[in-house]
């Protein structure tokens, strides 16, 4: 079944996806991938991410974790940013029309500053090479975590005041769609993310994710007494892996005498195991093969190439440059 809408995502490869990434944007993205545009943000990582290794390593690595949940490249086209040199070139035309108040405004950018990331133009400028990712394939639906919601408002703004200003339709305006609108707790509570190391990445296994689910934190009922599941990092967890069924019946184990947080973590356990079965013997033939997933990343950005040259060439016309 053919989708009649294009979506398009972009993941950066700054490290090991875990289940906030899961959640908050690849399981969707591997959901709707029919006619669907998903590319490895290679230049966004630069921001960030300067050791030609690693980031060689982490761009696979993404690739890998992709194919192995499922994503078709008979379905979709999956690529490398920079395999289509066309989106800097359109970056740099949507930077002359792109205000510093919209840029000083963005949150993502302040964020980074605080943390240490250095304050580069490449840092301060990411959202208008996130917009050209977007524009340059006119791309109708963008799923994507809460967190790039304001860069998703830029890019309609800019594409806005790019169509005013040369006075043409040159670009569509994308809507984005949200992923699991719960938070993915971290080992400690805190929203899951690379950034406070407090991660659960996709693709452990084995006693490495034992001692991982172990050491989510609980509070210190103690085991005879009955314990709130709606205040708990295990359940919170629980529920995105569990149907119905199981979520009813863990919330009431959570309501007896001597049902322990350990109990809940082997339950956890076990359905983050179930769940990535597949995932993970997919995954072992995939790093056996790596000119195999090379060849889909080429061919994939051969066809990504196409379609971008068509819409910078309309870009390119309405500003006087070609
Ligand atoms: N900024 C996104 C993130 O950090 C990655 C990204 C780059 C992206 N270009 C994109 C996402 C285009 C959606 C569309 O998650």
């Amino acid at each position: 079944m053919s989708n009649p809408q294009r979506y398009l995502s972009g993941v950066q490869p700054s490290g090991l996806l875990h289940l906030g990434n899961y959640f908050g944007a690849i399981r969707q993205h591997i959901l709707n991938q029919d006619n669907a545009f998903y590319f490895i943000a290679n230049y966004h990582a630069l921001t960030t991410l300067r050791d030609a290794v690693q980031l060689r390593q982490h761009t696979h690595d993404v690739a890998v974790t992709y194919l192995a949940l499922g994503l078709d490249p008979a379905r979709a086209t999956f690529f490398r940013q920079s395999d289509v040199p066309e989106v800097t070139e359109l970056t740099w035309l949507l930077l002359t029309v792109t205000g510093m108040g919209l840029l000083e405004r963005a949150v993502s950018y302040k964020e980074k500053k605080e943390r240490g990331i250095a304050a580069t133009a490449g840092l301060f400028t990411y959202p208008v090479l996130m917009a050209s990712d977007i524009l340059i394939y006119d791309a109708d639906v963008v799923p994507v975590g809460s967190d790039q919601v304001q860069h998703l408002e830029m890019t309609r703004d800019i594409a806005q005041t790019f169509n005013n200003t040369f006075e043409r339709e040159v670009f569509k305006l994308p809507r984005y769609v949200l992923g699991t609108p719960v938070p993915v707790p971290g080992l400690d509570g805190q929203k899951m993310s690379k950034s406070y190391s407090n991660t659960i990445p996709i693709f452990e296994k084995g006693k490495a994710l034992k001692s991982l689910v172990m050491s989510i934190k609980t509070d210190s009922t103690p085991l005879e007494e009955p314990k709130d599941p709606d205040n708990c990092n295990v359940f919170a967890l629980y529920k995105l892996f569990a149907s119905e069924q199981e979520i009813a019946q863990m919330r009431d184990n959570y309501g007896k005498s001597g049902y322990g947080y350990g109990h809940a973590k082997k339950a956890l356990l076990e359905l983050i195991d179930a769940h990535f079965s597949e995932a993970h013997k997919r995954r072992e033939a995939l790093e056996k093969d790596p000119d195999y997933v090379e060849d889909i990343l080429r061919e994939g950005g051969r066809r990504a190439r196409e379609a971008a040259r068509q819409v910078l060439e309309r870009a390119r016309q309405a500003c006087g440059i070609s």
